[in-house]
């Protein structure tokens, strides 16, 4: 069978798997195969059981894997086949050297650059998929354009706005399309060629084009704002605490102003996620290399109001339960960053674990779909901590349930029998305030929302 393009995707990630496999499904004219350096990861495309749990997912692949979705390790052959390249690899941020813990690690991109380099053996557009720095396409076009070989290279930024638990109706769905190039004849003809592709099945008016570095820079702005707003509220949720205003009501006044919006206003433990947190940092980073002191402490500050309202989730459970942890039972209802992921990456739980152990706590996890993670981020971590699947079970015996992740599965246990099975004072502290912690309070439990009045049983006098 003869396609009309064929696509290539490096990188078989969270980004590069589910985004392919929505080209490939809208699009069965195209060929669209998906290669990664990870043997076990491009095993595990191929099989019943998918590398990345995101609900939708299984039935998109399975509907398109072998007809026109092909995932391979054979890099080298998928380049030379290719007129589109999509590169997808993991940016985290750089843990050595300079800009060690803020700038984006680009040496997996670059890597990218010079294989195709290598392999290349007619013109191609490269697309940005990852999120990168602004200003990364030129580093790419200088790459790829370093050999006098007659193959022209057009680099355009396409980033990826998907969020985790909702990646496939995000992809059939998107808010918007940006796709940004070089303002020249050649670069405007290869935005339109990706353009071309997302056509299939996205509105016209929802694809927007713009300048390559507008197209780099949305990305991170649009990740900056989004955790700027659970961070604006995280921040409001201390000072409910403080003054019995409930923080769940201050943010649906707040959000019924069309101006403002309702979304992303949920007070959280603090977000989670492999990006937030690294395109923050590294927004930050770039605004210092271009000397604007005050602008990146403005966005720092995001961050470490996400850091200190973790940090306070701990305290609370610490002060809660008389100063001492030691010996105590702790269950984390949900260790994933969100609901319907099993991605851990960044996720609060990880930090309040630790804490937890650190103050020789006993800890047992649950959740739902993030229990293999859990154990390999906790790998090598002192303490005394066990993974249970089921959440009774992992009730039983413990002195306080931590509510971390909003799966929903948590709002509708039989809370009375786990009250049973809890030793007594039970303290239940809700750090996604989805339970009805009045029922709980009723129940016996000590109840501890955030940045809502805590309803305790302990009177001023006992
Ligand atoms: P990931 O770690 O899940 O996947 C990246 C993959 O790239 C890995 O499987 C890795 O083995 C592979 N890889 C690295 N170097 C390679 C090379 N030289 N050749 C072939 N394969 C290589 O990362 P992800 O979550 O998919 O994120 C990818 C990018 O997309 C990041 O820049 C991220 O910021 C961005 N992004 C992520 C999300 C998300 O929800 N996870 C959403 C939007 C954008
Ligand atoms: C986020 C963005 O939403 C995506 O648009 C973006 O593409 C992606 O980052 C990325 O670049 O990787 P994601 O991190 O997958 O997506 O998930 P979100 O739904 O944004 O949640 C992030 C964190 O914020 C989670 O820990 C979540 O629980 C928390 N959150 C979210 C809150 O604490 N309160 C809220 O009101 C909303």
């Amino acid at each position: 069978m003869t396609f009309e393009k064929n696509i290539l995707c490096i990188g078989a990630g969270y980004v590069g798997g589910p985004t392919m496999a929505m080209i490939a499904h809208k699009c069965p004219q195209y060929k669209v195969t998906v290669v990664d350096i990870n043997p076990d990861r491009i095993n595990a495309w191929k099989s019943e059981d998918l590398p990345i749990y995101e609900p939708g997912l299984d039935e998109v692949v399975t509907a398109a894997r072998e007809r026109n979705l092909f995932f391979s390790t054979d890099i080298e052959k998928g380049i030379k086949e290719s007129d589109i390249i999509f590169v997808s690899v993991n940016t985290p941020t750089k843990t050595f050297g300079e800009g060690a813990g803020m700038a984006s690690d680009l040496q997996y991109w670059e890597k990218t650059a010079r294989q195709i380099l290598d392999n290349a053996e007619s013109s191609k557009i490269i697309v940005e998929k990852s999120t990168l720095p602004v200003r990364t396409a030129r580093a790419m076009e200088r790459i790829l354009t370093s050999r006098n070989n007659h193959i022209r290279f057009d680099v355009v930024a396409n980033p990826e706005f998907l969020a985790e638990g909702t990646a496939i109706r995000d992809l059939e769905n998107p808010d918007r399309i940006l796709i940004g190039s070089r303002e020249t004849d050649s670069g405007r003809e290869a935005r339109n060629e990706i353009v071309d592709i997302y056509r299939n099945w996205v509105p016209e008016e929802k694809i927007i084009t713009s300048n390559v570095w507008s197209s780099e820079l949305s990305k991170l702005v649009a990740n900056a704002f989004l955790a700027q707003r659970i961070s604006s509220i995280n921040s409001i949720s201390a000072l409910c605490e403080k003054t019995q205003a409930d923080v769940a009501e201050v943010s649906k006044a707040v959000g019924m102003d069309n101006r403002i919006g309702n979304k992303f206003l949920n007070a959280s433990v603090g977000f989670g996620g492999s990006c937030f947190k690294k395109d923050i940092l590294n927004l930050v980073y770039l605004c210092r290399h271009y000397g604007l002191e005050e602008v990146s402490n403005y966005w720092e500050s995001v961050v470490r109001i996400n850091d200190y309202q973790k940090q306070r989730f701990v305290l609370t459970i610490l002060e809660a339960m008389f100063n001492t942890l030691a010996g105590k039972r702790i269950c984390l209802f949900g260790f994933a960053f969100k609901a319907d992921t099993g991605d851990t990456r960044e996720s609060p739980a990880i930090f309040i674990t630790k804490k937890l152990l650190d103050e020789k706590a006993v800890v047992n996890i649950t959740d739902p779909k993030a229990l293999e993670n859990a154990e390999a981020d906790l790998a090598g971590h002192n303490g005394n901590v066990s993974f249970v699947k089921d959440p009774y079970e992992a009730a039983t015996g413990c002195d306080a349930i931590a509510v971390v992740t909003e799966w929903d599965i948590y709002r509708n246990l039989d809370y009375e029998k786990i009250f049973n099975s809890m030793r007594k004072p039970a303290f239940i502290f809700d750090g996604r305030n989805i339970l009805d912690y009045k029922y709980l309070y009723n129940i016996g439990f000590n109840v501890y929302p955030i940045g809502k009045p805590k309803l305790t049983h302990f009177t001023k006098t006992n």
